[in-house]
């Protein structure tokens, strides 16, 4: 079962973006879903592809903001932070063998809560543009 899901509600108006989103989502879920079936094997490729992809979508992201001259660039830098740090507290207790579920929806919440509460600071200045 698909643990996160996109909608509409969490469209940010501009396509390149949501798409990312959509991407990141797909990744989260792929993960996800080996946890679930305890396929240990895939899950350090499939880290290493979220947190690498995670990457690419925050740097579009922020020089999209640049770009578009939204003020609160900085303190959005900061919440792409704390994925980053989420996704190493993640491939840590991949080696340490700890409970890799609850860590991985706490991961899945804060990109939805980030995608509806922060990303959606820039959708008006988006549709300006
Ligand atoms: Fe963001």
């Amino acid at each position: 079962m698909a643990l996160m899901q996109w909608d509409e509600a969490m469209s940010v108006g501009v396509e390149e973006l949501d798409a990312q989103h959509k991407t990141l989502i797909d990744l989260i879920n792929q993960t996800f879903e080996a946890i679930e079936r305890q396929d240990e094997g895939q899950l350090p490729r499939l880290v290493e592809k979220m947190a690498a992809y995670g990457q690419t979508h925050f740097a579009t992201e922020e020089r999209y903001m640049r770009d578009i001259g939204f003020p609160g660039l900085e303190e959005h830098r900061f919440h792409h932070a704390k994925f980053k740090s989420t996704v190493d507290d993640f491939r840590r207790s991949l080696e340490s063998r700890a409970d890799l579920s609850q860590i991985f929806i706490f991961l899945s919440r804060w990109l939805a809560a980030h995608i509806m509460d922060e990303d959606m600071r820039y959708a008006p200045h988006a549709r300006e543009h």
